[in-house]
């Protein structure tokens, strides 16, 4: 693997083999070992032309505990605002001693142009771009998936693989490069998916996606579904003219309060709750659903720190 730039195009041997090294990986950060010599001497630049709070911070945090150096560059306050170029950019980052580029980027396709190119010869990693794809999110909700589905089945490991795991992705799939990743890397391990969505936030296309559609949530939470991922609903990419309304939204396609009794009351203990972050509580999620104890949204956090190192690892150790 020289970049990491989907999960449509990573093979399941590839995508098990990032999720077993994060597991490796997880037992790093802590008082008994802070951190490992890995990638001494090699350089993590965050290029990102987008803002980022989790992303950002945990490819830094992810970068340090393997000893590399780490540059983060936000176009906002840089010469981008003077209309330097991504080829200009990413040479000037290269220049300066980038072994790898993790890009942000509006542009759906950014980092696949970068990668494919002679511009630089560092690893390129997409940290999410326009509405195309986001990875590393993927990974980190396959790798929080898989250890709550060894929790549901009672099992010690790990588990290879999601294989016959039931998971709803609920909400603005259109815009959402989150429901992307997740669904191809999903279906690649093995989980049946379902997408739950206002019609008007389906992308044109969607009913060839190798997933069943529902536009109707509390049918689709009838079934007991072993996790449920909330999108954000991303009102800066939204013209009004696709958009319900946020009373009718919430009402037909948020986790509230009373979605989440209903779980209870249907004895569903096994259905998580996911969410990529940031929230809109109160719009596509309550407050009473994103702090409860099937919420596994900090587990999402905190586990994209151990995926991220195991992306750095494998793409700059040279040891694969
Ligand atoms: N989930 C996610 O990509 O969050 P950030 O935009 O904060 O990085």
């Amino acid at each position: 693997m020289k970049h990491l730039l989907s999960t449509h195009d990573l093979g399941r041997e590839d995508a098990v083999r990032i999720l077993d090294t994060a597991e490796q990986m997880a037992a790093v950060g802590t008082r008994e070992i802070k951190k490992l010599p890995a990638l001494r001497g090699r350089t993590v630049v965050n290029l990102f032309y987008e803002d980022s709070t989790r992303t950002r911070i945990s490819f830094e945090a992810a970068a340090k505990r393997l000893s590399a150096d780490v540059i983060n560059f936000a176009a906002k306050g840089s010469s981008v605002s003077k209309g330097e170029s991504l080829k200009d950019t990413a040479q000037t980052l290269e220049a300066i001693g980038a072994d790898a580029v993790v890009l942000r980027h509006w542009a759906s396709g950014a980092p696949a142009r970068l990668a494919a190119t002679d511009w630089i010869n560092a690893a390129v990693v997409n940290a999410g771009d326009g509405t195309h794809e986001h990875p590393t999110q993927a990974l980190l909700d396959a790798f929080t998936l898989r250890r709550h589905w060894s929790r549901v089945r009672g099992i010690e490991s790990t588990g290879a693989d999601l294989d016959g795991m039931r998971v709803v992705i609920v909400g603005d799939v259109l815009h959402s490069r989150v429901a992307r990743s997740n669904l191809w890397l999903l279906r690649t391990l093995g989980a049946e998916v379902t997408l739950v969505a206002p019609p008007t936030l389906l992308p044109v296309g969607a009913d060839a996606w190798p997933c069943a559609i529902s536009f109707d949530l509390d049918e689709t939470l009838r079934t007991g579904p072993d996790a449920v991922m909330m999108l954000r609903v991303q009102a800066e990419r939204m013209n009004a003219a696709f958009f319900p309304s946020v009373a009718e939204y919430s009402r037909r396609w948020g986790f509230d309060d009373v979605r989440l009794a209903a779980l209870d009351e249907q004895g569903f203990e096994h259905t998580a709750i996911l969410h990529p972050g940031p929230m809109n509580r109160g719009f596509e999620i309550s407050s009473g659903a994103a702090d409860s104890k099937r919420a596994l949204v900090l587990e999402q956090v905190a586990n994209g720190v151990s995926v991220r190192m195991a992306v750095l690892y494998l793409l700059l150790s040279g040891d694969n």
